[in-house]
């Protein structure tokens, strides 16, 4: 593993002010990219950038930490198109998008209201369609390849009670990623996906069950975001990764 290969590259990861977005982001810098956070907050991806700029070596084992190359934000509500054209227009050289931006569904789907489902399926699937499809379009017109990771759940496979819309948006964003691999490999994009079980974030720290879910994990833990910030790290640095849907999840899956 050459912890230099993402030096020079541009990458754009939505969802990038907390939890699991952000720890991509420091992550995806440490590797030596140049990151994009892109949330809807300004304030709060202003905070987030200074975090990430304050102590992080963005260079694997260079002996002083140093900033290769500035980090950016970018307000970005991933449900508006216009938003993605203009990221790409203020960015015109993106080799790497992680669709890391999602939200909880927060009742059973006989008492949500049409609204909610559809912010869900908007934010959640659709953000992540119109992610692969704006800044895949500009991959194509480039020439030079590129890498997409889709940020999906255990909970695409494994719905459970509560979560119905927000599995099949997840389970949306497995089908995008292996059809896309196919439609966008011939570029040499590669269009992977990751499927985390539970891991500590603002997401789940109100779970009610979560000692029982604990007790499912083979590993008997949640997973932490830096966890799946390595994952991350290995899909945007494995050439040979295209359609890889690698799971992060302590075990879950397998029982
Ligand atoms: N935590 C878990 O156990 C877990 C497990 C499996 C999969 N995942 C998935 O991993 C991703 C990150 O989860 P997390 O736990 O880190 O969540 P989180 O802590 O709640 O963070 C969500 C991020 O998404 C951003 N966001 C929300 N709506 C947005 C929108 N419409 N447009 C742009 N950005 C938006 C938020 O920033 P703003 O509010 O500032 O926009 C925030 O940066 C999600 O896709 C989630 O479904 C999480």
């Amino acid at each position: 593993m050459s912890p230099a290969s993402l030096v020079g590259k541009t990458a754009v990861i939505t969802g990038a002010t907390r939890g699991i977005g952000f720890a991509i982001a420091q992550r995806l810098a440490l590797e030596g990219a140049s990151v994009v956070l892109a949330a809807r907050t300004v304030s709060k991806l202003e905070a987030a950038r200074s975090k990430m700029q304050l102590g992080i070596p963005l260079v694997a084992g260079s002996e002083k930490p140093e900033v290769l190359q500035p980090h950016s934000i970018f307000p970005l509500n991933v449900r508006e198109e216009k938003g993605w054209k203009s990221l790409v227009e203020d960015h015109p050289k993106i080799d790497i998008l992680v669709n890391c931006a999602g939200m909880a569904q927060k009742s059973l789907l006989v008492r949500m209201s049409e609204g909610q489902i559809q912010e869900l399926v908007d934010v959640n699937l659709h953000g992540a369609i119109l992610g692969c499809k704006i800044v895949g379009k500009q991959m194509i017109s480039r020439r030079r390849g590129g890498c997409i990771i889709n940020v999906s759940s255990l909970l695409a496979l494994r719905g459970s009670i509560g979560t119905s819309v927000y599995a099949a948006t997840k389970a949306g964003q497995l089908g995008l990623t292996t059809a896309l691999s196919q439609e966008y490999g011939r570029y040499g994009i590669r269009v992977n996906a990751l499927v985390p079980g539970y891991v500590h974030s603002d997401m789940t720290r109100d779970l009610a069950d979560k000692d029982e879910l604990i007790e499912r994990i083979p590993l008997r833990r949640f997973g932490n975001a830096d966890e799946v910030a390595d994952a991350t790290a290995f899909l945007a640095k494995n050439e040979y990764a295209n359609n890889c849907i690698l799971h992060i999840d302590g075990g879950l899956s397998a029982v």
